[in-house]
């Protein structure tokens, strides 16, 4: 998936007079930062940082959240959300994946306790007149909790910067003001969905029901050192290839994510496809998590004509 060209000509914009290396440093920097995990320290700490997470984790969290959107539109036929609120927004990056997925959004707020990420943010949203009218807020939300009501609410690579603690409060005011649904994407690690595992325990006890992944709500059959993560391509620039030093013209991000609705009209599914199917002369091998028999693994053959035709179209993390 590519960013939207304004955004990519606003990033370019706001990149233009800076030193490349200084960038790419910090963009090294900030990936090892993500990659030791949570500390007392923020994980982006100067405006180096920032606009190295607008060239470099920009795009990944772009494509991310629009694929789970895109399964958000598949499992919520007709869903056309009118007011959205993005938290943890850093420089926006929920808004502008929500206005590419829900042409129906006429109110964007943003929450992000960074002021350098607010300013950048919302100079990037200059560029496009509906999201220049999004209501960014200074808010923590470890206190927090004067939530505005949205149809819908996204957490994205956020909540995972916050401690546990404040977890089950947050969640539960969050969840009541939501009218229709939330969605929370972390990183497709384990740690990442070790707390997916967690938030999923905190909605359900406050009776959410899962739209997606899980085609249940019992709990994850999945055994470590297994765990439920899915992937997103992201196309690089060549800005971002050269801030990466990278030669690939894309990027395949991981991710592990929740949609949480109050909706009726769910579309239901019996599985979701684990894993990229193993696709092999006359029959494709596919690991699926069900609703009822848990991780079943399944080899569709060429008799079985319909499923045969299906499942070649099919990629890791389609419902099956
Ligand atoms: C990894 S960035 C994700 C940004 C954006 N959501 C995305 O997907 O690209 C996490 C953001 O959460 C913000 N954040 C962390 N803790 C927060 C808190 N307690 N209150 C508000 N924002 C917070 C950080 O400042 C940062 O901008």
């Amino acid at each position: 998936m590519q960013l939207p060209e304004i955004l990519q000509s606003a990033i370019e914009e706001r990149i233009s007079f800076q030193s490349l290396n200084a960038i790419s440093e910090a963009s090294s920097e900030l990936t090892s930062r993500y990659r030791r995990g949570p500390s007392h320290e923020s994980y982006v700490r100067s405006e180096k940082d920032r606009l190295a997470y607008i060239l470099s984790r920009l795009p990944a969290t772009y494509s991310v959240i629009c694929k789970v959107f895109s399964e958000l539109n598949d499992r919520l036929p007709g869903f056309a959300p009118r007011s959205f609120l993005d938290l943890g927004a850093g420089p926006g990056t929920g808004l502008w994946s929500a206005k590419e997925s829900f042409s129906s959004i006429t109110e964007s707020s943003a929450w992000e306790y960074d002021e350098g990420f607010i300013e950048l943010g919302k100079k990037l949203a200059t560029k496009d007149p509906t999201l220049a009218r999004a209501i960014w807020s200074k808010k923590n939300f470890e206190i927090d909790r004067d939530f505005p009501e949205v149809d819908l609410a996204l957490l994205s690579y956020s909540i995972g910067e916050i401690e546990e603690k404040f977890w089950d409060p947050f969640l539960q005011n969050l969840w009541n003001k939501v009218k229709s649904t939330l969605v929370i994407i972390e990183p497709g690690t384990p740690a990442g969905y070790k707390r997916i595992l967690k938030i999923r325990d905190i909605l359900l006890q406050d009776g959410a029901k899962i739209l997606a992944p899980c085609p249940h709500s019992g709990s994850c059959p999945l055994k470590d050192p297994d765990w439920c993560h899915f992937t997103a391509r992201v196309e690089r620039s060549s800005l971002h290839r050269k801030v990466k030093n990278a030669a690939l013209n894309y990027e395949d991000e991981k991710f592990s994510y929740l949609i949480f609705s109050k909706e009726q009209n769910i579309s239901l599914f019996e599985s979701r496809i684990l894993r990229f199917p193993q696709i092999h002369k006359g029959h494709v091998c596919i690991s699926l998590c069900t609703k009822s028999e848990g991780i079943i693994q399944k080899t569709i053959t060429k008799k079985d004509k319909e499923k045969y035709k299906y499942v070649k179209k099919c990629s890791w993390g389609d419902v099956f």
